[in-house]
């Protein structure tokens, strides 16, 4: 009897343990929406790694350290799973993460090529990532299982992530970027883009303005919720409490820019906890 009562809490000990979620930014946020909206019992802890945004034109090895030294502070905070909410980390990491880790679960991005390529009427998809993104393994699988017959037109939309990193998603100069990427594609007669970088999400009212209402826009945030909470579920330990769980917000940047980024982007108002790397692997 008295084991049975050790497993039972042990068992909603995991339950309240927090999901941790991880981006170079604060892209990662379009994925915590999701989550909170999903499961909004759930415990939650984001890490933005602003002292080393952007991921995107980093080597692969130095994303796999920052990636495992992050991994390492969110398991060391109780994470019950991880929650990669980055395309440049997955593509560069994720792999590396689950031989690393090979005891914990990962959740990871990939670029929506499936569902454009399912939905697509004209074959013509954009497809805006990171050239990290677009370099990695992972998206050449990706194009290769799902894209037949598709045609893709990809672009990294420099200086984008920093303008969204500013909270500037409607700024000029934000706009040339996307009409530097979008208006090409839109010649080629695409009628769907993928958003192939967590960032992005948060400029799609400004994407929608440049491309207009017959182009689709997607973004995989939903469905990356979607993934975690089913892995919860078959693991028993989704948090179905009734309140909503906390969350806790660290950067390894300057906490005050990303309050009010924060506050821009999902309207919280949160405390923001610094952290500070003591090399390219190891956060204090
Ligand atoms: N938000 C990340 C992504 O989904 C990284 C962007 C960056 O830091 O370059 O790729």
């Amino acid at each position: 009897m008295y084991g049975l009562r050790i497993t039972h809490y042990h068992f909603t000990m995991s339950i309240k343990k927090p999901i941790g979620i991880f981006d170079s930014g604060v892209g990662g946020l379009s994925v915590l929406r999701e989550i909170r909206a999903q499961m909004p019992g759930e415990n939650l802890i984001y890490f933005g790694d602003q002292g080393h945004v952007p991921y995107g034109p980093r080597p692969m090895e130095q994303i796999q350290g920052f990636s495992e030294g992050i991994t390492r502070f969110l398991l060391k905070h109780n994470s019950k799973v991880i929650v990669v909410a980055c395309n440049t980390a997955s593509a560069a990491a994720l792999k590396y993460l689950r031989e690393t880790f090979p005891d914990v679960q990962f959740v990871g991005m990939e670029p929506a090529v499936k569902p454009a390529a399912e939905k697509t009427q004209t074959g013509k998809v954009g497809v805006l990532a990171t050239p990290a993104t677009f370099q990695g393994a992972l998206y050449a699988s990706v194009v290769e299982r799902f894209a037949n017959g598709v045609e893709l037109f990809q672009n990294t939309c420099p200086g984008l992530v920093g303008q969204i990193e500013k909270g500037e998603l409607d700024a000029p100069e934000t706009r040339a970027i996307l009409e530097d990427a979008l208006l090409p594609m839109l010649e080629k007669n695409i009628d769907t883009v993928v958003l192939g970088c967590t960032h992005y999400p948060f400029v799609i009212p400004l994407i929608e303005r440049i491309v207009g209402e017959n182009v689709r826009v997607i973004d995989p945030a939903p469905a990356v919720a979607k993934q975690v909470k089913r892995l919860l579920e078959a693991d028993g330990i989704l948090n179905q409490n009734q309140g909503e769980g906390t969350i806790r917000f660290v950067t390894s940047g300057e906490a005050d820019s990303v309050k009010s980024v924060l506050s821009l982007l999902l309207g919280i108002d949160g405390e923001i906890e610094t952290v500070t790397w003591v090399d390219d692997r190891g956060i204090l």
